[in-house]
């Protein structure tokens, strides 16, 4: 009877089942409160109705313990779901070293992925089992979100910065994704498949997609097009600061703050230039919002995360970078 109606879609990663025991806890517990309650009232109704007209409150307080228990207990019962969805939360917000890059743009109305080879695809995605992925995204127009059901993954998509998240394929197949967030006209229609693959064949992928060169190597030419390279290199004169190191180091700014460069301060540093200024160096640099598009901005991003990996001269351009990856600047530190 029940053939083809599934309340939940399939788990297919390693937080799904997790997400869904605390799902079922918060399920029962809220299913439990609502039969007590409304029991209490449904009895308590009947049990002190009013008898005759002349029937009154006589105005006696009731026991402070009663009160007690059904203030002191819920609250117990209720912070197990705080720390249990915050360690869930903080376990899902934190992409583990090795993870796979992949990044999206999401615009009206199409996601379009790229992976670090120069592969790309709309609407559907490649991943391995197995393997950590980790998503770098951005929009080009209104707020978009990524979800994928099956593996209980959820992030905005939004303009002008960098969202990041990730997920770790258990079981190969096809998924959907889908756009959770309204964003116009077609948002129903800007949905798109997942597909799971077994690692070897997942390299076949690899080795029959590539459309463009790898990432780096597009953001080392956008590099060299947009003359970064007159002000960003080695050495004494250089008036820009050397980018060999940059991508996850501590920076130390004029203003005595430190940040940690990562994705968004690499793509802040080109689109907002004055934003934050590294110790040592003028103010110089001019903006290039609106000059690059989301595309070359992944691409610059990609080419200064590779001169990390290779010390700083050449871009990392072998199949080896799409095996290792230097993992997020929290864990490095
Ligand atoms: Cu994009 Cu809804």
């Amino acid at each position: 009877m029940f053939e083809g109606f599934r309340l939940f879609p399939d788990q297919a990663s390693t937080v799904a089942r997790d997400v869904d025991l605390l799902y079922f806890f918060m399920i029962a517990v809220t299913g439990a409160a609502v039969v007590v309650v409304c029991s209490a009232i449904l009895y308590f109704a009947v049990r002190y109705r009013r008898r005759s007209d002349s029937d009154w409150p006589t105005g006696e307080e009731p026991h402070h313990a009663i009160e007690y228990v059904w203030i002191i207990v819920p609250f117990f019962v209720f912070m197990v779901m705080f720390f249990w969805g915050a360690k869930l939360y903080f376990h899902t917000s934190r992409p583990p070293d090795g993870a796979l890059d992949v990044y999206v743009t999401g615009r009206q109305w199409m996601w379009k992925f790229q992976h670090v080879g120069g592969q790309s695809e709309i609407n559907a995605l490649h991943v391995p089992v197995g393997r950590p992925v980790r998503l770098i995204m951005a929009s080009e127009d209104v707020i978009h979100s990524m979800y994928f059901p099956a593996f209980r993954t959820k992030m905005d998509v939004l303009p002008n910065r960098f969202t990041v998240t990730w997920f770790e394929a258990t079981r190969a197949g096809r998924y959907h994704l889908f756009c959770t967030e309204y964003c116009g006209t077609l948002h129903s229609g800007m949905i798109g498949e997942v597909t799971v693959m077994e690692p070897d064949e997942y390299q076949k992928w690899l080795a029959g997609g590539a459309t463009e060169g790898s990432l780096s190597s597009e953001g080392k030419k956008a590099f060299e097009t947009y003359a970064c390279n007159t002000c960003h290199m080695t050495g004494n004169q250089a008036r820009g600061p050397d980018l060999a190191a940059l991508f996850g180091s501590r920076r130390s700014l004029r203003d005595g703050r430190t940040v940690v460069a990562d994705e968004n301060y690499i793509r802040e540093s080109i689109t907002n230039p004055q934003a934050k200024i590294v110790a040592g160096y003028e103010p110089i640099m001019p903006t290039f919002q609106g000059q690059l598009n989301e595309a070359q901005l992944m691409q610059l991003v990609a080419y200064v995360k590779s001169l990390r990996a290779t010390g700083g001269t050449e871009p990392v351009e072998s199949p080896a970078s799409l095996t290792t990856n230097a993992g997020t600047p929290e864990q490095r530190q």
